[in-house]
């Protein structure tokens, strides 16, 4: 038994140079135990791809029917077997009083998936995400991704998406270690 140290956060960049990668990431994010208790961040502009990452996200956790963008209702919730998942658009999100009265506090302190796209309309309300994903038009199917791992929970995720799709591009593949001394996390390995 060893164990090992890091420092968060962790940064990972790959480019998906066609919808089908977003997929396959996607498919690989639905396999992870750690998606059970997670709040993830999707940032990038209009029509980077955020929506489409969760709607393929949430077919390969087992979704059927409509996926709407809750781009005009905030938040669209779904009830697996053993899933709870909310997804969040704060695009439109603008009242505070909204956090309350819409119950946004309860779910975040529940248990299941959160993913939020336009994360940045609601701060001061969101906890710190367990992974961040930032996406980047590169061409009209190419997409720059960087994924950010703050927590340890969000390590994990990179971590097992990773041993899925090891080499999920033909672009850069990078992981490079920033050192912040108030964020640390550790885990023993066999
Ligand atoms: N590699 C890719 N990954 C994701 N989407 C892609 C990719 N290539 C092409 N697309 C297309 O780009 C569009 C992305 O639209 P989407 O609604 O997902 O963007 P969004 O980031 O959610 O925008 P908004 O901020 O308006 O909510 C879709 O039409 C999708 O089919
Ligand atoms: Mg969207």
């Amino acid at each position: 038994m060893c164990s090992e140290t890091v420092h968060l956060p962790i940064v990972k960049t790959a480019v998906w140079p066609d919808e089908a990668a977003t997929q396959r990431f996607a498919a690989a994010l639905a396999a992870s135990p750690e998606l059970r208790n997670a709040f993830i961040e999707l940032r990038g502009n209009l029509g980077a791809g955020k929506t489409t990452l969760v709607r393929h996200l949430l077919r390969a956790l087992g979704v059927q029917g409509r996926i709407k963008s809750p781009t005009y209702a905030v938040v669209e919730s779904y009830e697996l077997p053993d899933l709870a998942v909310w997804h969040f658009d704060f695009y439109r999100f603008s009242d505070p009083q909204e956090w309350e009265d819409a119950g946004f506090r309860d779910i975040f302190a529940s248990p299941g998936l959160k993913l939020a796209e336009w994360p940045d309309k609601a701060t001061g309300h969101l906890p710190i995400a367990d992974l961040v994903v930032q996406l980047a038009l590169q061409d009209d199917t190419a997409r720059q991704v960087t994924l950010t791992a703050q927590t340890l929970t969000g390590l994990l995720l990179i971590q097992d998406v990773d041993s899925i799709v090891p080499n999920p591009t033909h672009g850069q593949e990078a992981i490079s270690l920033e050192n912040l001394p108030t964020q640390s996390a550790s885990r023993a390995s066999a």
